[in-house]
């Protein structure tokens, strides 16, 4: 049995048609390396999964974590990482946007000199963020300064997904990993203790090829996530707490709609109430749906069953809140005091009861989905792998 010196992980979602070429790349720039590759795929409806199992079949090194129901660039790597015995831990994205012909001199850095990590970056001599858009790069600065990495380690390009860590000090920090989002190496940097020891090697981003990018507004508030939850995340659940925000919006735009339907439409008191509190129930569920839960989010009929069974719990939670205060009010309660109780109780009963029915893990919808997809585009077991095929 081989013992790989090297285990390089590539995240994918969609990445069918870059994979192989990356992998044939690596396989043409490490001959002197032993490494292995662990690509780590959400579930891909492009068939990215069965594309490298198929290819697995004549490569020894080269493996699969198929996650289902799952989603998250940096829980992908995380898991990828933790499923390697190899003393050091590549990651890199499946676009070709990272150069691998760097990979050598970053093994060659951290193994040879004494560092935790080597990070490939954009930002110093020899390297360049290539066509990237302007709009991309001042976000990437935004982001660096929010961070506050800088207490961790001197890094030109934190935001980078493309770096090699030594396995013993990513399993020191491993259980401090927020695993939100999509910056894996921050999540790394700002988990660790105190200094962390790294080095730098330049390389140019390259212009995606094929398939697109899953960077989107989603993602960048996920990053605010990841920062919130480094700070809080310890002490209470970022989830919550995000929960708890969109409530807080929905209250707002309830206050607002109420005033508007009464003043401008003549509604009556209750026809204004009831009308404002269907709207914001709503859309307070779009924006869990689309946020809060992201990675469990409902699609097609799931979204509507999603709705009803969250109005529902909602609606309980209110009666229950106006209950308590009333009860607690009764008793003597000054009445905003009153009314906090029963809004907080009704905020973690919304909480605990649609994390446990709306968004509990729809497996069976998931299923379906992708019994119709491996249907369309199952590669069967036993075709053998031809040539081409290794080479694409
Ligand atoms: N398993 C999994 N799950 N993989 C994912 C997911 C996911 O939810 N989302 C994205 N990926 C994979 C993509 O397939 C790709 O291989 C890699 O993660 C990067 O995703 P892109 O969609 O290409 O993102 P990007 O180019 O905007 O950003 C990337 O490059 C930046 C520059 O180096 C990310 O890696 C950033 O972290 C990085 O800074
Ligand atoms: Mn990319």
């Amino acid at each position: 049995m081989p013992s790989y010196d090297l285990c390089i992980v590539i995240p994918t979602l969609n990445e069918r048609e870059n994979i192989g070429i990356l992998l044939e790349r690596l396989r043409n720039t490490l001959h002197d390396i032993r490494y292995e590759v662990i690509v780590v795929d959400d579930d891909s409806p492009d068939g990215t999964a069965a594309v490298v199992k198929h290819l697995s079949r004549t490569q020894d090194n080269l493996h699969v974590l198929h996650r289902i129901g799952r989603r998250g660039l940096s829980s992908a790597c995380i898991e990828g990482m933790l499923a390697t015995a190899a003393p050091y831990i590549a990651v890199m994205d499946a676009d070709l946007q990272h150069d691998e012909t760097v990979l050598p001199e970053m093994y060659r850095k951290i193994s040879s000199e004494d560092l935790d990590l080597v990070v490939g970056s954009r930002n110093i001599g020899g390297g360049s963020m290539g066509d990237f858009s302007d709009w991309r790069i001042k976000l990437s600065r935004l982001g660096r300064r929010l961070s506050g990495v800088e207490r961790h380690a001197h890094l030109t390009d934190p935001m980078s997904g493309f770096f090699i860590v030594r396995r013993s000090f990513f399993e020191r920090i491993a259980h401090r990993l927020t695993a939100i989002g999509f910056k894996i190496l921050l999540d790394v940097v700002l988990s660790a203790d105190g200094q962390v020891r790294v080095g730098e090697v330049p390389y140019h981003f390259r212009l995606r090829q094929h398939g697109q990018s899953k960077l989107d507004l989603i993602v960048g508030l996920e990053y605010l996530e990841l920062i919130l939850d480094k700070f809080i995340g310890s002490y209470v659940s970022v989830r919550f707490v995000l929960f708890c925000l969109v409530g807080t919006i929905g209250a707002v735009i309830h206050l607002l709609l109420l005033g508007l339907l009464l003043k401008v439409e003549r509604f009556t008191f209750i026809e204004s109430q009831a009308c404002a509190t269907g709207i914001v129930m709503i859309l307070n569920y779009v924006l869990n749906n689309s946020f809060t839960y992201r990675d469990r989010r409902r699609r097609g009929s799931a979204f509507w069953f999603g709705m009803l069974s969250f109005c529902i719990a909602c609606s309980l939670g209110g009666i229950a809140n106006v209950l308590i205060s009333a009860e607690a009010f009764r008793q003597g309660m000054p009445w905003p005091l009153a009314g906090i109780t029963g809004l907080l109780f009704s905020a973690v009963w919304n909480y605990g009861v649609t994390a446990m029915t709306t968004w509990r893990q729809a497996r069976r919808s998931a299923a379906l989905r992708a019994e119709r997809r491996a249907q369309a585009s199952a590669l069967p077991d036993d075709t053998p792998v031809t040539a081409t095929e290794i080479r694409h």
